[in-house]
């Protein structure tokens, strides 16, 4: 399983792979952080088509065309904001994760890419975010056969040094 996950620092929306998953918000229409980069590089078709989708609640995805990006298409999924973690938002995460990959599966992709959901505007901690991320992923791979690479793209060196340690324990 670990030879089918990659992580990488940088910026997601650079990615050519099948997907690439935004960390977005419940009305789906844009906003700050990778979802307001992901907005920008992909141009003003994609706010179209999130228009017409109505909005996600937390915990699950929706796919759009990756419109001017490298990327095939957008997976946005909804991370739980961190309120202490007494409100579900380890399963809401994990569910997030979850969700994306039944998308790429539903769509026959074979790689995709993850930013560290929830982990900037919605305060979730870094560490707690990637042990869920790569068990998660761990369990998708073994799910879906065909998903063969998945990558984690961090944009800074907190989250970086979260999932190399998370990473050593192995799927
Ligand atoms: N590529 C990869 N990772 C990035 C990029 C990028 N271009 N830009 C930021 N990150 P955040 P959230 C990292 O805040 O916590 C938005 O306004 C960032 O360093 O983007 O789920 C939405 O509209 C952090 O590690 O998403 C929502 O309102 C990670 O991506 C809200 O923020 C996630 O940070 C969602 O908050």
């Amino acid at each position: 399983m670990m030879e089918k996950i990659k992580l990488v620092q940088g910026d997601i929306t650079s990615l050519k792979v099948d997907a690439i998953v935004n960390a977005a918000n419940t009305s789906l229409l844009g906003g700050g952080g990778v979802d307001g980069a992901i907005h920008r590089a992909a141009g003003p078709e994609l706010l179209e088509e999130c228009r017409k989708i109505g909005g996600c609640p937390v915990g699950q995805a929706r796919i759009t065309s990756g419109y001017k990006l490298p990327a095939r298409y957008i997976i946005h999924t909804v991370g739980p904001f961190w309120r202490g973690g007494n409100g579900g938002e380890p399963e809401k995460l994990a569910a997030c994760y979850r969700n994306s990959f039944a998308l790429a599966h539903e769509y026959g992709l074979k790689s995709i890419a993850f930013p560290a959901i929830s982990t900037g505007a919605y305060r979730f901690p870094a560490d707690q975010a990637a042990h869920i991320a790569v068990k998660e992923t761990c369990a998708a791979l073994k799910l879906y056969p065909e998903i063969d690479m998945v990558y984690f793209v961090c944009f800074n060196t907190p989250c970086l040094e979260s999932y190399e340690q998370t990473l050593k324990n192995g799927c």
